[in-house]
């Protein structure tokens, strides 16, 4: 059996779900969804990181706990990942019992080990990065490069963490291993980061830091966000320093972990080392995603233009994730910044779901019942050394090879291509005019080759939009659901001979988002 198993970064419980976020945990279900299609055992896991000063200030500024500020922020992030059908199968918060008791092991464990140790220490904490900065990163002005903050100077005794003795372990291990950090273009600059690494403090003090795990045997302490929050990708198995379960030795590690940019210092730097530490394998690959603007801006609270996915869905009237799905997913290549505007939105997916895909479907199968009364002769079953076929068959390959890459928009991208190569044909074979010149054999086969290519199209599109893939396999009359045909299994040549459909069960997958039928239908 071959297990995979990837996860998403744990998002910050202090407020309510964005789009950002919202990219993150697509791209990881795309991929999830993907792989299922192709491995017996995929695992993938999400979450929510509900510690640290940023969660413990929200919540006073609210009048209530902390732990009140994280169930009502973590049911928003649920609601909405059920609302995107996010399929993960576990969801850790860290406030989760079991969580914080092995963060305590974990961190016995490595002081145990002498990669811990206590220091007197003035630094630059910047709430929003949860982490001290290093004077060098700052800007101009001192401020923090992602959060255009001025950091909090902090004089402390904390624990700290010998993330200098890991140094030239993980340069060797990045070097040896090229899919360890992907995209590749990242790689440098972590390596260039490392060059400057310190040991890091891993603790804050009580008094200016209350909410989150106490450090074993010294209650003074609370283990920072950092080792707390990356530890969830292995206590989520029930990783335990002493008995690790058997879940732990099934998954870990993770086949990919997908994160931002911002925070690819922590898990390609931080982690492996902490997992050195522990004497743990590393994980195959950290795949850093680029952010997510709003027309060309970066997405903020002060500016005003934080858009929450349900906003893009309600605004066009769409009651299902899939074309949302789509467009986050073909807004950006692999690893690039990508953009959101409604404009954007509007045209990508009426061009690639509603035209190019949906009207294909529409219009073969409404040929089909004109010319043939929905009937397929077993004489029409075109055989897999057509064009189309070759190039059908060649799709799930490409498709299959820009995911080994996690380059999930272009894989979208090989499906849309082929997409365009059908309606191509259509064009080029004519097949209202074959049926017009009464060769209906031929006009058969043109329609029988353009439903077998749909049903590919189906597969290979299910990762991404779960919904219309279905309605595609529906219309088609499979019994099978498209998210779990398995991609190594799909030959051409399997819908059968007899009756597809009729006229009153054909019906658009995918309705133009701007058109008056599509607000009135999707509202009615
Ligand atoms: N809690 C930490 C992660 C700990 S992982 C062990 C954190 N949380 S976050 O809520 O700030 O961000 C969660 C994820 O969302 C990060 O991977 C981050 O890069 C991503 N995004 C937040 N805003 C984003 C965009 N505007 N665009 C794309 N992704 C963005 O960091």
């Amino acid at each position: 059996m071959t297990k995979f198993y990837l996860t998403t970064a744990i998002d910050y419980a202090n407020g309510a779900p964005h789009i950002g976020h919202a990219y993150e945990k697509i791209q990881t279900d795309v991929l999830a969804r993907h792989f299922r299609q192709r491995y017996d055992d995929v695992y993938f896991l999400s979450g929510t990181d509900e510690h640290g000063i940023k969660i413990q200030k929200t919540a006073a500024a609210q009048g209530i706990t902390p732990q009140e500020l994280c169930d009502i922020n973590t049911a928003k992030f649920e609601e909405c990942w059920k609302g995107l059908d996010i399929s993960y199968n576990q969801f850790i918060r860290t406030t989760n019992k079991d969580h914080e008791a092995i963060v305590q092991k974990i961190f016995k464990k490595l002081q145990d080990n002498c990669d811990i140790y206590k220091h007197s220490y003035t630094g630059l904490y910047c709430s929003g990065c949860e982490s001290f900065l290093n004077p060098r990163d700052l800007t101009e002005d001192g401020l923090c490069p992602d959060h255009l903050k001025k950091p909090e100077e902090v004089k402390e005794e904390n624990y700290f963490f010998k993330l200098s003795k890991y140094k030239d372990r993980i340069i060797e291990h990045i070097k040896k291993n090229p899919d360890f950090i992907q995209p590749e273009f990242r790689a440098n600059e972590v390596i260039n980061q490392l060059e400057h690494i310190e040991d890091i403090s891993v603790s804050r003090s009580k008094d200016s830091v209350s909410w989150g795990i106490p450090v074993l045997g010294d209650d003074s302490q609370i283990i920072y966000v950092w080792i707390d929050a990356l530890s969830n990708y292995i206590t989520a198995l029930g990783y335990d320093p002493e008995n690790p379960s058997e879940k732990f030795n099934r998954y870990w590690p993770a086949d990919v972990q997908v994160i931002g940019k911002d925070i690819l210092k922590f898990h390609a730097i931080y982690w492996p080392a902490f997992l050195m530490a522990l004497d743990l394998p590393l994980p195959k690959t950290i795949f850093a995603h680029g952010w997510i603007t709003i027309d060309q801006t970066k997405m903020s609270k002060s500016i005003g233009n934080v858009i929450a996915p349900k906003d893009v869905l309600d605004s066009f009237c769409l009651e299902q994730a899939d074309a949302f799905r789509y467009f986050m997913m073909v807004t950006a290549p692999a690893g690039r910044d990508g953009n959101y505007s409604d404009l954007d939105f509007k045209e990508r997916i009426n061009a690639d779901l509603a035209n190019n895909i949906g009207n294909l479907l529409n219009r073969t199968l409404n040929m089909q019942v004109k010319y043939f009364d929905g009937e397929i002769k077993p004489e029409f079953i075109t055989s897999s050394d057509n064009e189309i076929a070759k190039a059908a068959l060649e799709t799930v390959n490409l498709v299959k090879s820009r995911f080994d890459k996690f380059e999930v928009a272009e894989a979208a991208q090989e499906i849309v291509n082929f997409a365009n190569t059908v309606n191509k044909y259509v064009n080029d074979t004519a097949p209202w005019s074959l049926a017009k010149e009464e060769k209906m054999d031929e006009c058969a086969k043109v329609l029988y080759t353009v439903l077998e290519s749909m049903r590919f199209i189906g597969a290979l599109l299910a990762p991404y939009c779960p919904n219309i893939a279905q309605d595609i396999y529906e219309q088609l009359n499979r019994s099978e659901k498209a998210v779990d045909v398995k991609l190594d299994s799909l030959k051409w040549g399997e819908i059968p001979a007899g009756k597809i459909t009729e006229k009153s069960k054909i019906k658009p997958v995918f309705l133009r988002v701007d058109s008056e039928i599509a607000g009135a239908s999707k509202k009615g």
